[in-house]
C-alpha cells in the first residue's frame, strides 16, 4: 500500500464512522420520542383533577399544553406552580407563547381527558 492508499482508508474509515454514529443518533431521538407518545397515554386527567396540581402546598405543579400534561415542578421558572402570571393546575394551550421544543425536556404525565 502507498502512503496515499493509506491516508484515503483512514479517511473512508473515519466518514463511516461518522455516518454509522449519525444513524445511531437519529434513531435514538426518535426512540424518544415515541416514548414521550407512549407516556402521553399512560393518565388521562380531567381539568377538575389538573386543577389540583397546582404547584400549591407541595402538591406537583402540572399544566396542559395542546392535550398533553406536562409535570413542570422541577422547572425553575415554574417555582411553586406559577410563572409570568400564570398557574399550575390548567390548560395554558392559548396562552402559550414559546416554541413547543422548550417542553421536550419536561416530563409528560398523561393526556387531557377530551370531553
Ligand atoms: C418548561 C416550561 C417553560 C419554561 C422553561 C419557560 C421559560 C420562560 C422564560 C425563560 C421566559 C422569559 C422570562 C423569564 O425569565 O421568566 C418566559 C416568559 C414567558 N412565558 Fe414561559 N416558560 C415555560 C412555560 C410557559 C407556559 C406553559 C406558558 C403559558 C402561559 C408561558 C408563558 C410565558 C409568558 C406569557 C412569558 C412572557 C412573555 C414572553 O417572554 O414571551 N411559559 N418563559
Amino acid at each position: 500500500m502507498t502512503k496515499n492508499q493509506i491516508v484515503i482508508t483512514v479517511i473512508s474509515l473515519i466518514c463511516l464512522s461518522i455516518l454509522a454514529a449519525s444513524f445511531f443518533f437519529k434513531n435514538a431521538a426518535q426512540q424518544s420520542q415515541a416514548n414521550r407518545t407512549a407516556q402521553a397515554s399512560a393518565r388521562v386527567f380531567t381539568l377538575e383533577e389538573l386543577n389540583k396540581f397546582d404547584g400549591q402546598n407541595g402538591s406537583p405543579a402540572y399544566i396542559a399544553i395542546n392535550g398533553i400534561v406536562y409535570d413542570v415542578s422541577k422547572v425553575r421558572e415554574w417555582k411553586n406552580g406559577s410563572h409570568q402570571g400564570f398557574s399550575a393546575g390548567k390548560d395554558l394551550t392559548a396562552d402559550f407563547p414559546h416554541k413547543a421544543s422548550i417542553l421536550n425536556k419536561v416530563p409528560i404525565v398523561g393526556k387531557l381527558s377530551e370531553n
